[in-house]
């Protein structure tokens, strides 16, 4: 017998991080010396205080039993204590916040909460790839909202089509955003949520990168709006801001209604996450201070040198506001998938295409700043070797 899979899966392209994964498996197997930054996986260690709490917890039998999927009250309880000294909002642990089996799963199922077969959804173009995946999940359609460097890599609300807005659902954010490095003001989301109220959209901003940010102000929370939490949620991560990406922890914070009914879906699907890892994430909040200023400091410092060595090489970007990532033009104009065969074949060194995160990203390259200051420096040198007419 054939196996028949389902429409969905046809929906679906592999992952583009997956794929590349595979090329830069591919080149190594062929011996060759690859540097990839193509894929935004922090390097740094996560914090000893984080892992010691981590193995006290591992060691503690109560935590052998099912975890619950919204999340332990100690974590719940930290998360909601942390966005109190963070953003100077208050958000009952309780009906306010739930865990995640890390960010991506949640905004992946978010859309089966909200969306019915044929229902729009606004993505940004170009996007963090899983906000479509939840969506083709769904069953729904999908509109692109341009991010353009001209206007920040914000969404120009004013270019949206009326048509679109009376039609959307749901709008995914994401700031301080990968893969461009835009940040989002306060004042731009006090407009935003006016918008999306008019229109009756609710929106999901993803805060993965809330706390690499480069700017003088901290990051904001979009929850800070005026009437933001009527109709939005926020997404946390803490794999980058406490470089835990392997430990697979997240929150959604924000509309009740939203995160207890995601929370209601997930029950059926998840059991949550070990206990150990919740209470580690919840060490690492209570002692936010003493661990991620640092992180910050060290992504700010490699963004600004990886940005000076590119531009020395004739390469067009500006500099982020935040996140992992640098998103830069080479110094010809050339498709971003040749550009990227071009820097593996004459140098070893793996970036993503901008192309894979939309038709808006053809013609950049995205860089990750997740390797060694070492490694990144390597890159800047190897890619002032490139000729690009050959
Ligand atoms: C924009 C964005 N959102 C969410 C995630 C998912 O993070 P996690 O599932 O590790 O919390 C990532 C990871 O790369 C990301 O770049």
């Amino acid at each position: 017998m054939e196996i028949q899979l389902s429409r969905t899966m046809g929906g679906f392209k592999p992952f583009l991080f997956e794929e590349l994964y595979r090329k830069e498996k591919q080149e190594r197997a062929k011996g060759r010396d690859i540097i990839s930054l193509a894929v935004g996986d922090p390097d740094i260690p996560t914090h000893e205080g984080i892992v010691e709490c981590a193995v006290r917890e591992l060691h503690n039998s109560k935590n052998h039993r099912y975890p619950n999927t919204k999340g332990n009250e100690r974590f719940r309880k930290a998360i909601s204590a942390w966005h109190k000294r963070r953003h100077g909002l208050d958000f009952h642990y309780n009906d306010e916040i739930s865990i995640l089996v890390g960010s991506k799963e949640g905004i992946a199922h978010l859309p089966l909460v909200v969306m019915n077969p044929g229902d729009l959804c606004m993505i940004p173009d170009p996007t963090y790839p899983t906000y479509r995946t939840g969506v083709v999940l769904a069953g729904g359609e999908v509109y692109d909202v341009p991010l353009l460097e001209k206007n920040g890599f914000l969404p120009d609300l004013a270019a949206i089509p009326q048509k679109i807005a009376d039609r959307a659902k749901l709008f995914f954010l994401n700031y301080p955003n990968n893969p461009t490095g835009g940040a989002a003001t306060l004042e731009y989301y006090r407009e935003l949520v006016k918008w999306a109220r008019k229109n009756e959209i609710i929106i999901a901003q993803d805060a993965a990168y809330s706390d690499i940010y480069f700017t003088e102000e901290p990051s904001p929370s979009i929850l800070q709006a005026e009437g933001a939490r009527d109709i939005a949620v926020e997404f946390y991560s803490v794999s980058k801001s406490f470089c835990m990406a392997g430990w697979r922890a997240g929150w959604v914070v924000g509309n009740s209604k939203l995160v207890c009914s995601l929370n209601a879906l997930k029950e059926n699907i998840d059991s949550g996450q070990f206990n150990a890892i919740q209470n580690a994430a919840a060490y690492g909040l209570d002692h936010f201070d003493e661990i991620v200023p640092e992180i910050r400091r060290r992504f700010k410092k490699r963004a600004e040198d990886f940005c000076n060595g590119l531009k020395k090489a004739g390469w067009r970007l500006s500099m982020p506001k935040g996140s992992c990532f640098i998103w830069a033009r080479p110094p010809v104009d050339i498709p971003s998938e040749q550009a990227v065969v071009k820097m593996l074949e004459q140098v070893g060194v793996l970036a993503a295409p901008g192309a894979g995160f939309g038709k808006n990203g053809e013609g950049y390259i995205r860089f990750s700043t997740t390797e060694p200051e070492e490694k990144l420096d390597e890159v800047v040198f190897r890619l002032g070797k490139i000729d690009w007419n050959r």
